[in-house]
């Protein structure tokens, strides 16, 4: 029913160009971040336990993800094995740290100076096993879940 006059749609127009020129800028200024600029923001901040709020059926699904992206045939939860143990590591690390190393262990390979480190104390690389960003936070849950049962 709001029919905009011709005036008006230039106003819209001008306010999203404007809208865009702002965001394109902070774009700029991101895309000038160096790769050991953008992995040490990843390390910055709350460690994901203090983030998140357990959800126990997205542990659940996590749990089925832990098994069936063979994670748990690298990573055990609760005894030193070939890769870090991963209980804790919701404590140890942020959900943005985390989402990079489970989503894009190469790039964090090569740029973030703690997997370079864990690199040489396991002497050995995760692989990229091609997790989607949406099947993280199932998995997630299920670290922090397995990470409190433990502390307990
Ligand atoms: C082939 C063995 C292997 C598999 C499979 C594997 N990882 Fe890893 N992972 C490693 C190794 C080795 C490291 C440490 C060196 C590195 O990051 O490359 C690591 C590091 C990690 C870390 C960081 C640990 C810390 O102490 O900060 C997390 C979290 C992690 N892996 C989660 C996962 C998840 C989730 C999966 C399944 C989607 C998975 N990994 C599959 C070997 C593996």
């Amino acid at each position: 029913m709001h029919k905009l006059t011709k005036a008006g749609q230039g106003t819209v127009l001008v306010l999203l160009l404007l809208l865009a020129a702002c965001g394109g800028d902070g774009e700029s200024g991101q895309e000038k971040q160096t790769p050991a600029e953008k992995a040490a923001a990843l390390d910055r901040g709350p460690r994901a336990a203090e983030t998140m709020n357990l959800d126990d059926s997205l542990a659940a699904r996590g749990e089925i993800l832990f098994e069936e992206k063979i994670c748990s045939d690298c990573h055990t939860l609760g005894e030193s094995d070939i890769a870090p143990d991963l209980i804790g590591v919701t404590d140890r690390r942020t959900s943005a740290w985390l989402t990079i190393q489970i989503t894009d262990p190469e790039w964090m390979s090569q740029n973030d100076p703690v997997t370079k480190q864990l690199i040489v104390d396991f002497d050995m690389e995760m692989a990229d096993l091609g997790v989607p960003e949406a099947e993280v936070e199932p998995i997630l849950h299920f670290l922090l879940r397995e990470s409190r049962a433990a502390a307990r």
